[in-house]
């Protein structure tokens, strides 16, 4: 059952409060540090405002879009989220059916509670990436690949900016620990060898976390190791997102980790432009962080972004009401977009421009 109260899918944020337990709350709602790129990534959206225009004709409007060959319903994809398990017991599995049922791209995080291969079959006909942690053991990341190509999933999305992220003190605060239901399910046939210990004076930071971190080479070695075209999750560097494109990757995904990783780096809806400027108009973008609604979207659109992934909206439709949730998030926000697009007379996304926005000023809404 649709949960009462829910116009819009933001909504389901307010909701989510009730749902989740307050440390699994801070968790999921918090970032890293004092919050403050999470409250960043919020208010991008609110420098702009969208410009209204009459009378074009919008009837045969759409949202349709194609990406590196995969025509897509709809610009919006569930973005890769860990331990789905903390918002509900059906954890991915809930959160592919909402996929299916609403054509949604989804990307199954490599941290998800369910293996990628029940995931997978959750998500029927849904389109599907896998998003990859490199693993210690190049070993395990070969498996890891070879494991999401064979289940169907058709792009690999490299995720280069969470090698070390420090608890946010919400969560800490709240006294968040993992708990034991919490399992990474894909990676429970790896044994991880144990770590090598600090020499003195070594630091815990760069010859601990930082240990495996991907570097260049690493990149270099990954992208023939797989057939699947491999997206960069991360990016808010213009020459990051040069190199990155020199390099050979399928797209990239303008991303803080929704103010995770950094504590102090910009906005992601702050550096899209300067990316787009940086890559060209033919370079498959991305942007996550901080959208909320359709109005959002149209706003990342006419900034430069192909299409935009959705993170703890998705967690909190879930802990709300499951596959149900999370399907009825994705209608609110496609319909949002809809609307905004008719509003502002575009007809499909390739309309949706910059001379569509206006800087705010402080009486906008
Ligand atoms: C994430 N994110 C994330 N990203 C990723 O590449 N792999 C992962 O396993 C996770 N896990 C994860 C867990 C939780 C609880 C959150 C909130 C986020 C980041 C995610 O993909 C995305 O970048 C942000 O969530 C986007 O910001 P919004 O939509 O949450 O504001």
């Amino acid at each position: 059952r649709i949960p009462p109260g829910i116009y819009n899918a933001i909504d389901y944020e307010r909701l989510a409060a009730q749902h989740l337990p307050a440390d699994r709350l801070a968790y999921i709602a918090g970032g890293c540090g004092w919050d403050q790129t999470v409250a960043a990534n919020r208010a991008a959206f609110g420098q702009w405002a969208v410009l209204p225009r009459l009378l074009r004709d919008v009837r045969a409007g759409h949202t349709r879009r194609a990406l590196n060959g995969q025509d897509l319903p709809h610009p919006f994809f569930l973005a890769p989220v860990a331990h789905q398990r903390l918002a509900h017991p059906d954890a991915e599995l809930a959160t592919a059916r909402a996929a299916e049922a609403t054509a949604t791209c989804l990307v199954a995080s490599t941290l998800s509670s369910a293996p990628l291969e029940a995931i997978a079959q959750a998500a029927g006909s849904a389109p599907r990436w896998f998003q990859l942690y490199l693993q210690p053991e190049r070993a395990h990341t070969l498996d890891l690949l070879a494991r999401a190509q064979a289940a169907g999933y058709t792009a690999i999305v490299l995720t280069l900016d969470a090698s070390i992220q420090l608890a946010s003190r919400s969560a800490l605060a709240a006294g968040f620990a993992l708990p034991p239901e919490c399992t990474a399910g894909n990676l429970a046939a790896y044994a991880p060898s144990a770590p090598a210990p600090l020499a003195e004076g070594d630091s815990r930071i760069f010859q601990g976390a930082m240990r495996h971190a991907p570097i260049w080479d690493d990149l270099h070695w990954l992208l023939p190791a797989t057939r699947l075209p491999v997206w960069v999750k991360g990016v808010l560097h213009p020459d990051d997102a040069r190199a990155l494109q020199a390099a050979g990757v399928a797209g990239l995904i303008v991303s803080n980790h929704g103010g995770r990783s950094l504590d102090g780096a910009p906005a992601a809806l702050r550096q899209l432009p300067a990316v787009r400027a940086a890559v060209g108009a033919d370079c498959p973008l991305l942007l996550d962080g901080g959208i909320r609604s359709g109005q959002d979207a149209f706003k990342a659109l006419a900034l430069g972004a192909d299409a935009v992934l959705v993170g703890r909206l998705q967690m909190y439709a879930l802990a709300a009401a499951g596959a149900l949730g999370v399907a009825h998030m994705l209608t609110l926000l496609i319909e949002e977009l809809q609307a905004c697009m008719a509003q502002a007379g575009c007809a499909s996304p390739a309309d949706i421009t910059p001379e569509a926005l206006l800087p705010s000023c402080p009486t906008d809404p």
